[in-house]
């Protein structure tokens, strides 16, 4: 059974996040030395990056924290698409992490594919780890859901959904705008986190979410099914709206 909590407001939702957030980020300092989380795009994360831009640093020690992007769209960062900048404009530019520990993927390689490679080099990097051995475990992954139930840019009915070898991939647009081609952590390394917070906000997300919570769906037609961490903890962040059709809500 899914865990998830329902909001009343948007805002009490982005406070839930950031406050779950903190906590992992106390946890793993303080077992690991240093916290590692994945951004996601889209709109409803946006207030939490808003409150976390003030986090204190009894909350956020920025110093210690790697960052990185779960997905997103292979256009330049000066795009209004580019999730990396709304991650920049919303949070990075105001907290005190250092440019070095900041992961964008990179949209100027001459294709896709080379910025898919380029991105897993980079987490084997950072993560110490060869891309023949296990995923990377990030400390906290963050994503949002389509309204037709993708997560990062793992669409419906994509060849993306299957791949168990490769740590990121590129895909071509979905049918949600924006029609851009993407670059996507696959579902090994979603499923390698020890945590998965799932922000997801608005009616239109209503019905995939309660196939998915309710467990009546199947990954190929609502990819966010497959988010299903190996031995991390999974919770889906609901506001009212998008918890409209849950048969306890
Ligand atoms: C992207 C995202 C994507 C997003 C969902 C939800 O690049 O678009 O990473 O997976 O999280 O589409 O977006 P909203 O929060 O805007 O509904």
């Amino acid at each position: 059974m899914t865990e998830y909590e329902i909001l009343t407001t948007n805002k009490e939702l982005a406070a839930r996040a950031a406050e779950l957030i903190y906590d992992a980020a106390q946890e793993a300092i303080q077992e690991r030395g240093r916290f590692t989380v994945a951004l996601t795009g889209g709109s409803s994360p946006r207030q939490t990056y808003e409150l976390m831009a003030h986090a204190t640093p009894g909350q956020m020690d920025w110093a210690k924290v790697f960052v990185f992007l779960g997905d997103d769209r292979f256009v330049p960062y000066s795009s209004t698409d580019s999730n990396y900048e709304m991650c920049r404009e919303l949070l990075l530019k105001h907290v005190p992490v250092p440019d070095s520990q900041v992961f964008p993927i990179h949209t100027d390689t001459a294709t896709k594919e080379e910025s898919a490679e380029l991105y897993a080099e980079t987490l084997a990097q950072v993560f110490e780890t060869p891309q023949s051995g296990p995923p990377p475990a990030f400390d906290i992954i963050l994503l949002g859901m389509g309204d037709d139930g993708h997560c990062a840019s793992l669409f419906p009915g994509m060849p993306t959904l299957t791949v168990t070898d490769q740590w990121v991939v590129s895909s071509p647009p979905g049918t949600l705008p924006p029609p851009v081609d993407r670059v996507t952590f696959t579902f090994p390394v979603l499923n390698a986190a020890r945590q998965v917070l799932f922000l997801v906000e608005g009616a239109k997300k209503a019905p995939a979410v309660r196939d998915i919570l309710e467990g009546n769906a199947a990954v190929d037609v609502h990819p966010s099914a497959g988010v299903q961490p190996v031995s991390g903890k999974l919770l889906w962040l609901l506001d009212r709206t998008a918890a409209g059709l849950l048969t306890k809500a």
